[in-house]
């Protein structure tokens, strides 16, 4: 078992730009992120029906913005059957609070700019790629083109995550320098994980699932560990105790504040 005192403290990574504190996946969210002092922020991506990659996590925009409003008869259509004209037309910060009204669906890119400059890590999920055929494709083209996605990329500071491993691995074909974090239960047999160790530089579990034996199961195979989503002071110090590598958090300014100070 692991010994806390022989770890560094986890890497905090903020969920969604800062999920818990401002409007997830939104530009109002990564300047949270940023001022959080998390050394990870991770957003979601999908394509929009014109084949534009937007940042957002739910499969329709009834949780998080006001499309209800806006287009009365698709308030429950797919997120991805909008196209990029008609998302920026949603308000996506009024549903957090007032404060945030007028807050955009953000495009990919604009994830890159509040990181420039800055030594924080962005962590893209290929969000249901299953609703966003050749979004990997897509992804990798602006990471290639974009200068700010490239800055980043040359100091190490992009990976790409899916629960979708086909997904990731036609990702880390098209794009084999930027590293890849295979989410989901972690599995049971050996041959998945060193498959996994293949193409992936780690996995990201569910916290509630987690098995403390797994985690140097998949260390055994060159894996670093993250769990999600962690929002409590007290599930954050047990996985800190447990060595993991990484929490993610929709409040990451609350718990860089609270492992402060834990390294050995
Ligand atoms: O990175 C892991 C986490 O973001 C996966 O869950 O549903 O919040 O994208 P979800
Ligand atoms: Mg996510």
């Amino acid at each position: 078992t692991a010994d806390p005192t022989d770890c560094a403290a986890p890497e905090i990574v903020a969920h969604r730009g800062s999920g818990g504190t401002s409007p997830e996946n939104t530009v109002a969210s990564f300047r949270d992120a940023r001022t959080s002092r998390a050394t990870v922020v991770e957003t979601d991506v999908q394509l929009s029906a014109d084949g534009v990659p937007f940042l957002f996590h739910d499969g329709t925009g009834s949780r998080t913005t006001d499309v209800a409003e806006v287009f009365p008869e698709r308030a429950g259509d797919p997120i991805t059957s909008f196209t990029w004209a008609e998302l920026r037309q949603l308000d996506a910060g009024s549903y957090f609070s007032p404060r945030y009204e007028g807050e955009r669906i953000p495009h990919l890119n604009e994830a890159a700019r509040p990181f420039a400059g800055s030594d924080v890590t962005v962590n893209i999920e290929l969000k249901s790629p299953e609703n966003s055929p050749g979004v990997e494709a897509v992804l990798a083209q602006e990471l290639a083109t974009n200068r700010t996605w490239q800055r980043l990329i040359a100091q190490d500071q992009v990976v790409v995550s899916s629960f979708d491993e086909a997904s990731l691995t036609t990702f880390h074909e098209l794009a084999p320098d930027i590293p890849v974090l295979q989410v989901g239960t972690i599995p049971e047999d050996e041959e998945t994980l060193e498959r996994w160790a293949g193409f992936a530089d780690g996995v990201v579990t569910n916290y509630r699932t987690l098995d403390p034996a797994d985690i140097e199961r998949v260390r055994a195979h060159g894996l670093s560990f993250s769990v999600y989503t962690l929002n409590s002071p007290e599930a954050v110090q047990a996985a800190a105790d447990l060595c993991v590598d990484q929490v993610i958090s929709d409040f990451p300014t609350q718990m860089t504040r609270l492992l402060r100070g834990h390294d050995p």
